[in-house]
């Protein structure tokens, strides 16, 4: 392995870092808005590392089509994993959201490294390409109907299913609380019918909390999304949070 191939895999590895712990280590609270940012990164390294690897390419011959095909094929993938409509899913099962993020690297890798196996310049062009496209989706483009990039900026307008802005509002949860959870909790969440919900904290963290409102085991009802939005559960999770 030459020094190029070297700073290549040393930038891949801090890549994969980059999407495998900040996942595991429960950073999905972050704004739908940084979370693109954050992909729009790591696919930048990943391209970065692909094209590094595969340099230097043949300048003046032409490579097996079937590289251009990975290179155009890759980033379309890519894109797919990003589709928006999983991304609660992904906050409660933080392995799943391990696995999407390793899918864009590697599909990040293989868009530069390709690229760049059919011809010079094509890796860093379908690696841009692909870069961009989560670029953009940070600030809404393809990815979010006309309005959800202000939901996600203004805190009690955000719609099921994106993620939450602004610090969560336990007042607010309170009065949640007396509607959706005290029949079964207790109006101070002292228990009936459902366990006490005192000193919660000590058995769940915030996030392990709205997790639990999210997608609850039976006989506790699932909530949300039908009546309870995503803020909603946030705010009634800070509230049991201060039991
Ligand atoms: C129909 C009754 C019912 C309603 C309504 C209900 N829960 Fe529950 N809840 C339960 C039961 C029963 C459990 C215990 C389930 C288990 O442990 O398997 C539970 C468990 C919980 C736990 C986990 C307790 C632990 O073991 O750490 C939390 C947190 C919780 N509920 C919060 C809420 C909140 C917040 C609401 C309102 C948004 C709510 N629940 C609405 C019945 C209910």
């Amino acid at each position: 392995m030459n020094s190029r191939r070297t700073t290549a895999a040393v930038i891949l590895a801090v890549t994969v870092a980059g999407a495998v712990l900040p996942p595991l280590l429960g950073a999905a609270d972050l704004p739908t808005a940084q979370h693109h940012l954050a992909h729009s990164a790591l696919i930048a390294g990943a391209v970065f590392a692909g094209v590094l690897f595969a340099l230097p390419s043949r300048d003046t011959q032409v490579g097996h089509y079937g590289w251009l095909l990975t290179a155009t094929l890759a980033p379309i993938a890519a894109m797919l994993l990003m589709w928006p409509s999983k991304y609660t899913w992904f906050e409660v099962h933080p392995a799943g959201h391990v696995v999407e993020h390793l899918g864009l690297v590697g599909l990040g890798f293989l868009s530069g490294y390709a690229g760049q196996r059919y011809a010079a310049g094509i890796g860093w062009a379908s690696g841009l390409s692909l870069f961009a496209m989560a670029f953009a989706s940070a600030w809404g483009f393809g990815v979010a109907p006309p309005g959800a990039i202000a939901a996600s900026v203004s805190p009690h307008a955000t719609k099921a299913g994106s993620a939450v802005a602004g610090p969560p509002d336990p007042v607010r949860g309170k009065t949640l609380f007396a509607q959706n959870c005290a029949a079964c909790h207790g109006s101070n969440g002292g228990g009936g019918q459902g366990p006490s919900l005192l000193h919660e904290r000590e058995r769940k963290s915030f996030t392990l909390a709205q997790q639990w409102i999210i997608d609850p085991a039976p006989p506790m009802p699932k909530l949300y999304p039908a009546s309870l939005s995503r803020t909603d559960v946030r705010d009634v999770a800070a509230y049991v949070e201060q039991l």
